[in-house]
């Protein structure tokens, strides 16, 4: 069992490096086979997406682009909790067919603010992929076109995926150990 100690935390490797990018192969090869013949506007969510997002964009084969977005999260009137802008998005995205490269989908209260805020700025169609998805944790009901790995409710590392910055760099998924 592969261990690793962040910060006072201890993880235990639950995705090996290879399933991962034997996922993203696959995830890929279908993007390839729906998005044929279109003109892509691929958007990573930074901080955690951005090794997702250069894993799958390598393997694309059709006319794709990619720009990377940050959530500014802010405290809304509302008492729902926080809600979140995008930041980054300097290209018109008006008419475009936009991918939306998530590192992972938990409550899906992020997304929900993205998906909006992207249909606001007048995207023609919205896509949505990522690699790991929480179904326990979700509330929303977007369909998520791609999905990577559905996993139990634990907070993971890795991947893009951090524990307060750290373990980004592992090349493996790894599960909080209670
Ligand atoms: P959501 O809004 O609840 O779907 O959570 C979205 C964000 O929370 C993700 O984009 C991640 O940045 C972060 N997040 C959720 N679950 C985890 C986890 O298990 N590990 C690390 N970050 C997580
Ligand atoms: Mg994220």
């Amino acid at each position: 069992m592969k261990e690793t100690i962040i910060l006072n935390k201890r993880f235990r490797e639950s995705i090996p490096a290879e399933a991962i990018l034997k996922r993203i192969d696959e995830m890929a090869d279908q993007m390839n086979n729906d998005l044929s013949g279109r003109d892509v506007l691929f958007l990573g969510i930074l901080n955690g997406a951005f090794m997702f997002a250069s894993e799958i964009f390598k393997r694309l084969k059709i006319d794709a682009r990619i720009s990377f977005v940050k959530t500014a999260s802010y405290t809304g009137t509302r008492s729902s909790g926080t809600l979140s802008r995008l930041i980054g998005l300097g290209e018109d995205i008006k008419g475009e067919n936009v991918i939306i490269l998530e590192d992972i989908v938990d409550s899906g209260h992020t997304l929900e603010n993205i998906v909006h805020e992207i249909i606001l700025r007048g995207a023609a169609t919205i896509g949505i992929a990522t690699l790991l998805f929480k179904p326990e944790a979700y509330v929303k009901n977007f369909t998520l076109d791609y999905t990577g790995f559905t996993i139990p409710n634990d907070f993971v590392v890795g991947f893009g995926l951090d524990y307060d910055g750290y373990g980004r760099n592992l090349t493996s998924v790894y599960t909080l150990v209670p």
